[in-house]
């Protein structure tokens, strides 16, 4: 098993039933998932691991996506423009500060 160095985890509404119900998964959040493990690879960024969560209790921010070990936690994440800065930032160690939860 390898152990992924940085862990980007997307709000997938998951709730205790197994039914996604949150706001995230209503705008869209597991049509990110399929983007984000093209994107990664094309990007030849294989040290990142993508993982759909349970609620991430910041709905009112949704779609949530946090990345991990920097815990830096993004929210409105809600297509392929949002994705591509933060993964432009992760790439250059940097922060896609528009899209940063404060
Ligand atoms: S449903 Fe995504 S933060 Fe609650």
């Amino acid at each position: 098993m390898i152990k992924p160095v940085k862990h980007i985890l997307v709000c997938g509404s998951f709730r205790a039933s197994g039914a996604p119900q949150g706001v995230c998964a209503k705008k869209g959040s597991h049509d990110l998932l399929a983007y984000l493990e093209t994107e990664l690879a094309d990007r030849g960024m294989g040290e990142v691991t993508v993982t759909a969560t349970g609620c991430l209790k910041a709905c009112d921010r949704g779609p949530i996506l946090a990345v991990y070990p920097a815990n830096i936690w993004y929210g409105g994440v809600g297509g392929e423009d949002e994705i591509d800065a933060i993964l432009d930032a992760m790439g250059t160690d940097s922060v896609a500060e528009e899209l940063v939860l404060k």
